[in-house]
Parts: C-alpha cells; structure tokens; sequence
C-alpha cells in the first residue's frame, strides 16, 4: 500500500513538473490584473484598448486562427456590439474561394471568419522576418510561462500575460561583451524565453496607439492592455469557469452538510 502511494505521488510530481524547466529564463515581471483570483474578471475597456493594439500593430505579422470576430462580441470578453464587430471583421482582408472560375479571391472578412494570417505561408512570414515565424498569438498566454518552479506556479499562475508584457517592455541595450556576439537582424530581450536574441524588432513604442477611451497610451500602458487582451483570447471561458466552479463549491459544501445530517440518522439506532 504504501509504495502504490509512494509511485502515486513521484507520478504526480513527474507529471506537475512542467516541461520546459531547462529553459528557465528572467522571471517575469510580477504586474497584476483585474482577471487575476478565484473572482477576478476581464476590465471590457482593457481588452477593447487591447484588440486595438493587436488589430493596429501585431496583426501585422502574427495571426490569430483560433478566435473568430464574433468572438468580440460574446459575452465575458470585450464586450464589443454585434454592429460593431461587423465593422471590425471588414477592416480585415480574408482569402476565400474557388469561385466558379476555379480562383481565389480577396474579400472583407465577416463575424464568422477567423483572424487571418497577415502572410500567405509559413515560408513568406519566416521570410520578412530574418527566418523566424512569428508564432500564432491566439493561445500565447498559455505556451509561456511567466516564472518558474511548480509550487510557485499553482500560486500565481503561470505567468504567461506577465511574460508578453515583459516580452515587449523588456528590449534593452546588451552590455558590451554580450554586443560582440549579438546575430545580424536580432535584439537583445532577457525576457525572452529561448536565448535572449528574439528576430521581432520592438512592436511597440509610447503613443503609438490612440485609444478611442483617452486611456494613457505609454509603452507600458499598451503592453498591460494587449496582454490582457492575449489572456483573453487563450482563455474566453474564463469568467464562466470561475463562475461555475463557485456554485459548484457551493453545492458541494450544502451537499456535505445534508450528508451530515443523513449520516447520523441511518446510524441512530446504533448509538
Ligand atoms: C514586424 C513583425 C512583428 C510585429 C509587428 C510583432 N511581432 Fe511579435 N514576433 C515577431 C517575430 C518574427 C517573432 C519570433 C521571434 C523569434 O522567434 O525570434 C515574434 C514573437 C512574438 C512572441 C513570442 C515570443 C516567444 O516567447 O516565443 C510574442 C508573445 C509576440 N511576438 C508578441 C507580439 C505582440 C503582442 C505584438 C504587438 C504589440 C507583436 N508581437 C508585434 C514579429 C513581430
């Protein structure tokens, strides 16, 4: 019995260590957001600011396949109007076809269309980038990690908002012996997580995003409001998770207590 429960626990611990542990890089930066807790939920305006961050400046060269446009609209995400996310979709160029001629064609997209890849193939986006893809941002939240260690982990979550936050705010000029080694079209970032010479030039820059809201538009400011935007779109059922699981904890806990009271009548006559 005891050495079942002694594999039991190796298993778990195996299996809670995550897998990219040899690649530990910089922490993230510790900021905290409104989604953040067992009650914490998306700021409608943050994400709002956000898509327009990823619409005006990211959407340049990373796709986002597994979010569709009328996901703006649904409920616990930005919160944008059926019209307007009609707008929104036809701002955005979408490959469509055969038409009856046999071609491809060219037209606005529509709620019903996924966020397209600014890049024909794999082969064009390494291309325009000095060889590397920038990856599909849709789920980024959840492949990076933030900090390290799986204590620390099932505490503050994993990180991932935090670490694209960092990502963007955190270019800096590398020291002079690190310079002598820096590779042709690479900028140095210690918070990238593989090997602080990352091919994305810096995105984002103070006031480059006017936001509808007057919001504060630093780099800072920006980098908060699209990693939140990134948290969002990895994980859209968020507020409906943490909603269900309250009242799934609320259940159990009025369950246990009627379980109680059954318990000690089955048993009465034994007393
Ligand atoms: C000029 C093109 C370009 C723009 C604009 C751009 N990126 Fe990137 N991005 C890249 C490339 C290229 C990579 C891959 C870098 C590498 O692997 O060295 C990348 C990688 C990333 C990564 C992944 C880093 C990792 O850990 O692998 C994130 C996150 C990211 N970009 C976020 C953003 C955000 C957010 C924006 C908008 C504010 C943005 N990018 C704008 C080109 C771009």
């Amino acid at each position: 019995m005891k050495k079942k429960l002694s594999l039991l626990v190796a298993g778990l611990v195996a299996f809670a260590v995550p897998a990219k542990a040899a690649e530990e890089g910089t922490p993230a930066k510790g900021i905290s957001y409104s989604f953040e807790g067992p009650f914490g939920t998306f700021d409608r305006a943050q994400l709002q600011r956000g898509y327009k961050v990823y619409k005006e400046v990211c959407s340049g060269c990373h796709s986002m396949k597994y979010v569709a446009f009328r996901n703006l609209s649904d409920k616990g995400g930005p919160a944008f109007t059926v019209e307007q996310t009609k707008a929104l979709a036809a701002t955005f160029t979408v490959k469509d076809g055969p038409d009856k001629d046999g071609n491809m064609f060219d037209r606005p997209g529509l709620p019903s269309d996924y966020f397209p890849s600014p890049f024909p193939n794999p082969e064009a986006a390494a291309a325009a980038n000095g060889g590397a893809i920038p990856p599909d941002l849709s789920l980024i939240t959840k492949a990076r990690e933030g900090w390290h260690g799986t204590f620390n982990q099932l505490v503050n979550g994993i990180g991932g908002p935090q670490y694209v936050y960092s990502l963007i705010t955190g270019y800096s000029e590398p020291d002079e012996a690190l310079k002598k080694e820096q590779p042709e079209g690479k900028y140095y970032n210690k918070y990238f997580a593989s090997g602080h010479w990352i091919s994305m030039p810096p995105p984002l820059a103070d006031g480059q995003v006017t936001f509808d809201d007057g919001a504060p538009n630093t780099l800072d400011d920006m980098a908060r409001d699209v990693s939140a935007y990134l948290a969002w779109t990895a994980e859209p059922k968020m507020e409906e998770r943490k909603q269900t699981g309250f009242m799934v904890l609320i259940y159990l806990a009025v369950l246990a207590g009627l379980m109680y009271f059954v318990k000690k009548r089955v048993w009465s006559d034994l007393h």
